[in-house]
């Protein structure tokens, strides 16, 4: 059996690699020809994959990466995993899924299952996906091919998180088209949960992003809130999680980041509005985690000032650009807000991550492009007024951090129990 895995970065890659891996002859493709030659070549460019696995799926004939999507013609499915990000105006940006669309339609062979992978809002399978599949190719959908919807569930970074072991909700367009597609992830992945449309399983995962975007809101909130208590949020999560039932703990942070969370609520909004309903818990938890940045620049404030200091002409270190612990990813990370806002506020700002050793050039953040991660000594540490942790690697030496650096203001509790000379942290 021979499949096409279109869009090799975050998602796609496991995903080929854990088809290949199952028996499956995978041939993946991209627009990236970096990304092309570093899968042929048996090369990683995602720091939590390891380039062994890569090497030995090619090696033995089961992966292999092109440009050319002519290819599409020798397999049974196409899996689509390209971006989905929002556009000026925070709308919904599917023109990459129409792309593929538009790419691999003139190669599609009768009989043939199609599965879109990206996060979209309800309906884009069924229509949009469907439009330019059924235009280039001259067949029907449900017909003459199949077409279906599947979300993927990545959890990059976790290394207990497997493609395997993830359960994977498959909506087919016809029920043919549902069996098909079930059938073909049930090679790969342990449990498919079968649903009765592609608008199910598109609803399914944003209703999966938006929980978390709602409940990381609300403890947001909670933490100014108590914070102005006098109580420690973290302290307060501790406490309820050992609620056995009905309680499940989210954490607060400087922001919100990644390529989900920040994103994919907002394409629910959108689509929402044109069917006249508001999604008021999205817009809600939108904007209490968009604030988050300006609160921690004030703790910061605070920190310096309680030293007689001020964020004008201080020295900010700030320790995590990646959007999450463990990962390489700083893509929508509130590590550059907060960069933004301390250099706004007249600070000199610079930063250290061992994921993220210099800052690739972006449309988003071109004025840090080059920027490097500042070396992990004492002398250097030591040099900041103070060192703001917004991601929590576990490669960073936390106790060395308490032991060099002047003061820390503290996104993510990782301080908490480390030996600290006393007013050093600020929890923010
Ligand atoms: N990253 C995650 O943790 C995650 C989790 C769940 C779902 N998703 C969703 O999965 C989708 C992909 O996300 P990602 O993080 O893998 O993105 P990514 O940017 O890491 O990878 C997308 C890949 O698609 C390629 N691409 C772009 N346009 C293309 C085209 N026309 N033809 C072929 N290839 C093309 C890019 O070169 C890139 O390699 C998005 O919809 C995202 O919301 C991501």
């Amino acid at each position: 059996m021979k499949i096409a895995i279109v869009g090799l970065g975050y998602v796609g890659l496991p995903l080929c690699l854990q088809f290949a891996r199952s028996g499956v002859n995978v041939a993946g493709l991209d627009i990236d020809p970096r990304k092309v030659g570093a899968i042929n070549a048996g090369r990683s460019y995602i720091g939590h994959i390891p380039g062994a696995d890569i090497q030995r799926l090619v090696a033995e004939g089961k992966l292999s990466a092109s440009l050319d999507f002519a290819l599409v013609r020798g397999v049974s499915a196409v899996l689509i995993c390209v971006p989905t990000p929002l556009g000026k105006n925070r709308e919904p940006d599917i023109s990459y899924i129409l792309k593929t669309g538009e790419a691999i339609a003139p190669h599609l062979q009768p009989g043939a299952l199609v599965v879109l992978e990206s996060t979209t809002y309800p309906g884009t399978t069924e229509n949009e996906l469907r439009g330019v599949l059924e235009r280039g190719s001259g067949m029907i959908a449900g017909r003459d091919f199949h077409l279906a919807y599947s979300p993927e569930r990545e959890d990059p970074g976790n290394p207990g998180s497997r493609v395997a072991d993830i359960p994977k909700i498959v909506g087919g367009l016809t029920p043919a088209s549902l069996e098909k597609a079930s059938a073909l992830y049930r090679i790969a992945v342990k449990t498919v949960v079968p649903v009765s449309s592609c608008r199910v399983a598109e609803a399914a995962k944003l209703l999966e992003n938006v929980f978390r975007g709602v409940n990381i809101a609300l403890v947001n909130e909670l933490k100014v809130v108590y914070a102005a208590m006098g109580i420690d949020v973290w302290e307060v999560i501790a406490a309820a999680r050992t609620k056995p039932f009905g309680f499940m703990p989210f954490f607060p942070g400087p922001g919100y980041g990644g390529h989900c969370i920040p994103i994919d609520p907002f394409y629910l909004a959108w689509k929402a509005r044109q069917s006249g309903q508001e999604t008021r818990f999205v817009e809600l938890a939108g904007d209490v985690n968009a604030a988050m940045p300006r609160y921690v620049v004030g703790r910061v404030a605070e920190a310096l000032q309680a030293a007689k200091k001020s964020l004008a002409g201080s020295r900010v270190l700030l320790l995590g650009l990646a959007y999450k612990a463990n990962v390489d990813d700083d893509r929508e990370s509130p590590g550059y807000q907060l960069m933004d806002l301390l250099t706004a506020a007249g600070a000199q700002v610079a930063y250290h991550d061992p994921h993220v050793p210099v800052i690739r050039p972006s449309r988003e953040h071109s004025a840090w492009a080059g920027a490097r991660s500042v070396p992990w000594d004492r002398a250097t540490i030591s040099g900041f007024d103070v060192v703001l942790i917004s991601t929590a690697h576990e490669a960073v030496d936390y106790q060395q951090l308490a032991d060099w650096a002047r003061r820390i203001v503290d996104t993510r509790n990782i301080m908490a129990g480390r030996r600290t000379g006393s007013g050093k942290v600020w929890k923010a």
